[in-house]
């Protein structure tokens, strides 16, 4: 098939949905699409979509209303809604006036098949799965293991950095969360497809792999008479060739392999020291009310473990602030937690209920927005406190580097010539660093002596 259409992927979401983004892509590449980096002269346009809270799913409609309006002067192009709003509201959406094709998480697979009947055919695709619930295996699982087996997830913007899933689906069901609901039962993919994966990723030439998966610890593989776990995985994928840095999020706060992911990450300076575990508040009430199945105390636990088991081991949280019912001990208990965590950063979010979820149907949004607001700035003001207390630490440490490329944002340090533009990239333990540097250096490693920091950046000098 040779359709030789241009188009615009616009991708909203977690890294989940940016590798979904990335297979689409490549496969509608392949189809003989070609990408367009403006809206207005695409023929396809595909919104890759997010449902966790309730201002993503906005963003999209007021996204579909310029559409709509592009689409008056060009009522040819075709436009497409993927992802986990696609599963949520199916016919709904296929409702909108802007929309051609919905097509959920799990049907991206045909998406190539889908725009050539809208185009041919001039009617609207629906492609969602009926029963997300129902297990994997008799809904569209082997169609996407193909799939994603057979397409690069080879970050386009950032070179030398992949993503590659492990695990699709949750099985946790914590009350606020649409997860479950959207992306189907919990499945860990076959460790040799996975490791295949890495190694032809490794041979194109990328440097650091990231693991992706929702509770991406609890990756569980029984094969030959023995259960592949994470920390078994990853081990398996820092013995292969090329393969520089290996990183994973998100984790579950849970007992189950977590000393042997630690015990890895120790062992091996390819396993990045950096630990993504949400915690979502610190009081026990809120905690059990969320279905989490720890206390906070067992969660610091956790956390105490990891820093004896691995030295210089970055943390980093989510918070939900305003659950139902929280009161101002509640959140003074998430606050305590914070101040104990020493994070290294926290992703702070408002409670926003997601229709269908248990704590939904069972509580009403009892917290005023502006509590929630007030609450949300306070937190992240404590956070903010120990993140720079943190990165000043690294003031005078020559760091390893993982370049991506120019700066976008002009910081402090900005461009000295035209030789020596303002680059930025990564550490192992997830923080930005800016610095000048030949552009020629994205992709590759440097060494950059930290001089200044701020909370979560932190600038130097390429050595
Ligand atoms: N409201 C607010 N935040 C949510 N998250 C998940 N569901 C909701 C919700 N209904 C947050 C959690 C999770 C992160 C990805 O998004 O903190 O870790
Ligand atoms: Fe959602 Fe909880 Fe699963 Fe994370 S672990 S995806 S918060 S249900």
């Amino acid at each position: 098939m040779n359709l030789s259409k241009k188009l615009y992927i616009l991708s909203f979401g977690c890294q989940m949905n940016k590798l979904d983004s990335a297979l689409v892509s490549s496969a509608l590449i392949q189809a003989g699409f070609i990408l367009t980096e403006s809206v207005k002269d695409a023929d396809v346009v595909l919104i890759n979509t997010c449902s966790v809270r309730e201002h993503a799913e906005q963003r999209v409609i007021s996204h579909l209303g310029h559409l709509k309006h592009i689409k008056k002067s060009r009522p040819d192009m075709i436009v497409g809604v993927i992802g986990c709003m696609a599963q949520r509201l199916g016919d709904k959406l296929l409702e909108h006036e802007a929309v051609n094709i919905v097509c959920g998480p799990a049907q991206i697979p045909q998406l190539a098949e889908l725009i050539t009947k809208a185009v041919n055919e001039k009617k609207k695709e629906l492609a969602v799965t009926e029963n997300i619930r129902r297990s994997a295996k008799e809904n569209e699982h082997g169609a996407l293991e193909d799939f994603e087996s057979a397409y690069s997830s080879e970050d386009e913007i950032i070179p030398s950095q992949a993503y590659v899933r492990i695990m699709r689906g949750c099985n946790n069901f914590c009350t606020y969360c649409i997860v479950p609901y959207v992306r189907g039962p919990e499945v860990s993919r076959p460790p040799d497809t996975i490791l295949e994966q890495i190694r032809k990723l490794a041979d194109s030439g990328v440097k650091q792999v990231t693991l992706l998966g929702q509770t991406v610890n609890s990756y569980k593989y029984y094969k030959d008479e023995r259960t592949w776990s994470l920390a078994d995985l990853l081990i398996a994928a820092s013995q292969i060739s090329g393969i520089e840095w290996l990183k994973f999020v998100t984790s579950y706060p849970s007992e189950e392999f977590f000393d042997d992911i630690m015990h890895a990450m120790a062992s091996s300076p390819k396993i990045c020291k950096y630990l993504h575990m949400p915690a979502q508040s610190g009081s026990d009430k809120i905690l059990k009310a969320m279905n989490r199945n720890y206390t906070a105390s067992m969660y610091l636990e956790l956390l105490d473990r990891a820093r004896s088991i691995v030295t210089g081991i970055a943390i980093a949280g989510d918070f939900i602030v305003g659950f139902p019912d929280e009161t101002e001990e509640d959140f003074q208990a998430t606050v305590d937690l914070v101040q104990k965590a020493k994070y290294r950063n926290a992703f702070i979010f408002k409670y926003s209920p997601r229709p269908g979820t248990t704590a939904e149907k069972r509580w009403l949004d009892t917290v005023p927005d502006d509590i929630k607001q007030k609450r949300n700035a306070a937190l992240l003001d404590v956070q903010e406190k120990i993140s720079d207390k943190l990165s000043m630490e690294f003031i005078g440490n020559v760091e390893k580097v993982l370049v991506e490329g120019l700066s976008k944002k002009p910081h402090l340090n900005s461009k000295d010539s035209d030789n020596n533009p303002q680059l930025v990239g990564c550490t192992g333990t997830d923080y930005i660093v800016v610095f000048n540097g030949p552009v020629s250096l994205a992709g590759q490693f440097a060494n950059v002596k930290i001089t200044r920091t701020s909370p979560l950046t932190l600038f130097g000098e390429l050595v």
